[in-house]
């Protein structure tokens, strides 16, 4: 009996695309499947301005092979020199749909991020009153805070203060990586979303260091314990409309993977669907999938559903490349270590 299954077509509410000869080779492996992407603005020079934004949309688009259909949503860097009009402007124009938030040091290229949380009031209070949403890397980047604790210190003592000063901002908590991350995004109103990359559903922190260290499974912020993985599975897979897909797909080409400081990095914009199928299946959710992937995002933003579909069928176990050949270097594509049989047709 073959298993089919259709859905609306999915969007990724947080992507990693890069520029030049990484953009061109990982544009199509995100655009074969996806409909809409929230594009991660950390480029160097990162995507601050509105005129920023218009030019790196239109090396996406000029990037995107001869027939393939993708609408970049675009998304402004934040930075203590953000100019609050430039932001309503950019918002007004239906060219940036969010604002990102990295904690200076907190990630790949973050350094220009927020160090000082006064020095972007004028323009959070811009974006509470106009309701464009703030995109949040949720870590605290204090080097006495141990890694594992940095996701849970930043919800208590950088997120909470913060939305109660600017009420009405509406957030999202990106890649939530914890029990905590769940429980307060579950509790937090109509205001807070949050995205959960395929990932955090798939791996904890043995995989990346038991047996061997795996620079492959390294992210920001790092998997947890397996306790944290459960609890994301739940809520991914519960329906319950705060949660939605954001891959997160971050490509880095392999020598800087696999390097003595490795870069902090999964790139699953290849086989996300057929791992969302599988972990949803397993979850007994399958039913759900089309809500994580399709439908919880585009309300959260206010944005109109997709239209068109994408079917997955059940069968022989899935081969995807190791690796993509970009014109930058091979960038290694997510292995989750189990076979995989839920194909993307088309
Ligand atoms: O793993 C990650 N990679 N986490 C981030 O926050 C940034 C991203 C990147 O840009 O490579
Ligand atoms: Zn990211």
């Amino acid at each position: 009996m073959t298993q089919t299954l259709t859905l609306r077509r999915p969007d990724d509410w947080h992507l990693h695309l890069r520029d030049g000869a990484m953009l061109k080779g990982v544009l199509p492996e995100t655009a074969r499947h996806f409909a809409r992407a929230i594009i991660m603005p950390n480029l160097v020079p990162p995507v601050v301005t509105m005129a920023d934004a218009k030019a790196y949309r239109a090396r996406i688009l000029a990037a995107l092979p001869q027939g393939m259909v993708f609408e970049p949503l675009m998304v402004l860097y934040l930075t203590e020199g953000t100019d609050p009009a430039d932001v309503a402007a950019a918002a007004a124009s239906g060219l940036v749909k969010a604002v990102k938030l990295y904690p200076a040091g907190a990630t790949t290229n973050s350094a220009s991020g927020v160090r000082d949380f006064d020095k972007v009031r004028a323009v959070l209070d811009k974006m509470a009153e106009i309701g464009l949403p703030l995109c949040v890397h949720g870590e605290v980047t204090d080097s006495s805070v141990d890694i594992f604790d940095r996701e849970a210190v930043f919800i208590d003592t950088v997120l909470d203060p913060l939305r109660r000063k600017t009420p009405g901002l509406r957030v999202v908590m990106e890649h939530i990586t914890t029990r905590q991350g769940v429980d307060y995004a579950r509790d937090g109103g109509d205001d807070l979303g949050a995205t959960i990359t395929t990932h955090h559903l798939i791996i904890n922190r043995n995989h990346i260091l038991a047996g061997g260290i795996k620079p492959h499974y390294y992210c920001l912020p790092v998997a947890k314990r397996e306790a944290h993985r459960l609890a994301l599975r739940e809520a991914a897979t519960s329906g319950d409309a705060r949660f939605f897909l954001g891959t997160d797909s971050a490509p880095h080409v392999d020598a800087l993977k696999e390097h003595a400081c490795g870069c902090a990095g999964c790139f699953t914009a290849t086989n996300t669907m057929a791992l969302l199928a599988h972990v949803f299946e397993e979850e007994a959710a399958l039913d759900r999938l089309e809500a994580f992937t399709s439908s919880n995002g585009p309300a959260f933003y206010r944005l109109p559903a997709n239209t068109n579909t994408l079917t997955l069928t059940k069968g022989d176990a899935v081969r995807w490349p190791a690796k993509i050949l970009t014109e930058a270097g091979p960038v290694t594509v997510f292995d989750p270590g189990f076979p995989v049989h839920w194909h993307v047709e088309g």
